[in-house]
């Protein structure tokens, strides 16, 4: 509660946190997710074997400016926290799970954080993890942890390395061996039935920009002329969000169905990586979501627009940028629905994976199952030093961290790119004050493997035969 009431830079915010879940933990030593289209076919049989050559190619758009966003990650911590009674639910059936284990099972229990950018926000998180987990385990005795680090492979691995290595005591007092692994997590990345326990954390909603909706259009700014025909050359300007409320409603089922057709991918590749009973818990941005539908007031013209595409209309009337910037920014991420996570689940199912070395192929989605239902959370970016701080200017800070370098490919120049950034800064300030904030809803859901497939999906499946 106090924490609320100071007023602090990001940095000094930061570090309060992580003092006081490092003294939580010494205290605690002391004392001791019906909509089904036909995906496409080279969607439905997938193959484990490494296609990490692609992911060179792949749109830098997809990842964000891991140094800047450093700075000005704790505004989205809230949306962690919001979800830790998920998080602490399957950390108790994880000690559970550790109850039944052999004496003598040294073997390291997995822990995989995916899209762990600079490192911060999973640090924190993770800290919070292995303390919960201790809490629930009767001796209090933690079993060996061994935890990855996944990250895009164009992010900055450095980066990452340096904020972990920040925290090797942490890491050595708990007996916690750790990597890194530079990969995109629309691959397969573990041996089947390895991990424990995935997190991921504000990532899934960014999509697998390797995997092009249409033939020719396979970088980011291609994805907007879908089905506009050949002879059309020039996407539209009007939007830079697949969310948006200006993008094109054929575009937008075009794009729902990209999103469930990645999440589901997604899926089955963790599905084959868990152990039996081991679970995932998923964060994702949603809607509403006041970065890409602001609630600005009745009278205003460009109530439909994102803030980024606001910004970039009005960089355009001051002839500050070249149009075509803006008809090339697409952001690859997606918003989804509780019903789109549903859907993507149900079509994990139907996935075919199969591996290099061995004939066998098998669904491994179909061993997934909701653990509750899937739940959303507001967060309100922007009003934690309450009026007298900056906050709107942090939460547009971490917005351009997020969102800069889907512009810089679409080809803007340095000058164009500061251009937008000043201009996105400014309809911050006009659009949100630090009373309401910047509304951004999250959804988090928890994922398990069940050990065996569900009695009625094999019945049903044995009926359409
Ligand atoms: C907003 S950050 C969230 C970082 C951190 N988990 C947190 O909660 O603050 C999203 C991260 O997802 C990563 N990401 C996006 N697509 C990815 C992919 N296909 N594979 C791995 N990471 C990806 C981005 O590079 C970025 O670091």
């Amino acid at each position: 509660m106090f924490l609320s009431k100071l007023v602090l830079s990001p940095q000094q915010h930061r570090r309060t946190l992580v003092t006081l879940l490092s003294l939580q933990n010494q205290l605690s030593c002391a004392s001791c997710r019906s909509w089904c289209p036909k995906p496409s076919q080279n969607m439905r049989f997938m193959t484990t074997k490494d296609n990490s050559a692609s992911a060179n190619s792949m749109s830098s758009s997809s990842t964000m400016k891991t140094e800047s966003y450093h700075d000005h990650s704790i505004h989205q911590y809230s949306a962690h926290r919001q979800c830790q009674h998920l998080l602490e639910a399957v950390l108790q059936r994880m000690s559970q799970r550790l109850q039944f284990q052999d004496a003598d099972d040294d073997q390291r229990r997995h822990i995989v954080d995916l899209g762990s950018a600079d490192g911060s926000n999973s640090m924190l998180t993770l800290k919070w993890a292995v303390w919960t987990l201790q809490q629930h385990i009767p001796q209090g005795t933690l079993p060996p942890l061994q935890v990855t680090f996944e990250e895009h492979p164009v992010s900055n691995e450095q980066f990452l390395r340096a904020t972990l290595a920040s925290h090797d005591d942490w890491f050595h007092r708990n007996n916690i061996r750790y990597s890194v692994l530079m990969k995109s997590f629309y691959e397969p990345l573990f041996d089947p039935d390895s991990v424990d326990l995935f997190m991921s954390y504000i990532c899934l909603h960014w999509l697998d920009t390797t995997d092009p909706p249409l033939e020719g259009t396979s970088d980011t700014p291609g994805w907007k002329l879908l089905q506009q025909g050949p002879e059309q050359q020039n996407p539209s300007p009007d939007f830079t969000f697949m969310n948006e409320a200006t993008t094109p409603s054929h575009l937008q089922d075009h794009y729902r169905e990209l999103a469930q057709r990645h999440l589901a991918k997604f899926l089955a590749f963790r599905a084959r990586e868990l152990k039996p009973g081991g679970e995932m818990v998923l964060l994702m941005v949603s809607q509403p979501n006041d970065f890409v539908t602001p609630r600005t007031p009745k009278d205003d013209d460009n109530q439909q627009y994102s803030v980024l595409t606001l910004a970039m209309h009005r960089c355009i009337q001051r002839g500050l940028i070249r149009p075509q910037v803006l008809e090339r920014t697409l952001l690859p991420y997606y918003l989804r629905t509780k019903q789109d996570v549903r859907d993507a689940l149900a079509l994990a199912a139907s996935i075919q994976i199969t591996s290099d070395d061995a004939a066998a192929r098998d669904r491994p989605g179909a061993l997934l199952a909701l653990v509750g239902d899937v739940e959303t959370y507001n967060v309100r970016l922007g009003t934690d030093g309450g009026e007298q701080s900056n906050e709107i200017q942090g939460a547009s800070d971490m917005f351009w961290s997020i969102h800069a370098k889907a512009v810089q490919s679409a080809g803007a120049t340095e000058t164009e790119l500061e251009a937008v950034r000043r201009e996105t800064e400014s309809v911050f300030h006009e659009l949100f004050s630090s009373g309401d904030g910047v509304n951004v809803t999250y959804l988090a859901c928890v994922i398990r493997r069940r050990t065996r497939e569900a009695w009625s999906s094999g019945k049903s499946e044995k009926a359409n035969q």
